[in-house]
């Protein structure tokens, strides 16, 4: 006996994955924060410090640049870094972790920067670093 395909109704999807709250907005320092040790980036590499929504950089030449790991596509904030690039896990944005500058769509902003500098040997990053 062949039973026909039965189309069984999915009846037990919640929508509880679409709330967006949840802990708040995340955001980029409104403080100076220590980052860490200056050492820690070294020239033509990228850290990523995600508890800060932070990104810094080192240019070839020595310079440190930092910006704000806030995706400017919808806010989320940027989880992953690959060398210097930066991906985004809500809709695959990329930007370089060097200049800010969008590799991949769908964001086409570059990313806020942030003062940094060294002091004491130490990275500190956010407004009036
Ligand atoms: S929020 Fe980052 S790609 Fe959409």
């Amino acid at each position: 006996m062949l039973r026909g395909a039965a189309l069984v109704p999915v009846a037990g999807l919640g929508l509880a994955a679409c709330s967006g709250g949840g802990g708040g907005a995340a955001s980029a320092p409104t403080a100076p924060v220590d980052l860490g040790a200056e050492g820690e980036v070294a020239p033509g590499h990228a850290k990523l410090y995600r508890d800060s929504n932070v990104v810094v950089a080192r240019e070839a030449g020595g310079a440190l640049k930092a910006y704000s790991t806030i995706c400017t596509h919808a806010g989320c904030p940027i989880n992953k870094l690959q060398g210097t690039l930066l991906i985004c896990p809500c809709h695959g944005s990329e930007f370089d972790a060097v200049t800010g500058k969008v590799r991949r769509a769908p964001a086409t902003e570059p990313l806020t920067e942030v003062p940094v500098k060294v002091k004491d040997g130490r990275i500190v990053a956010g407004p009036a670093a």
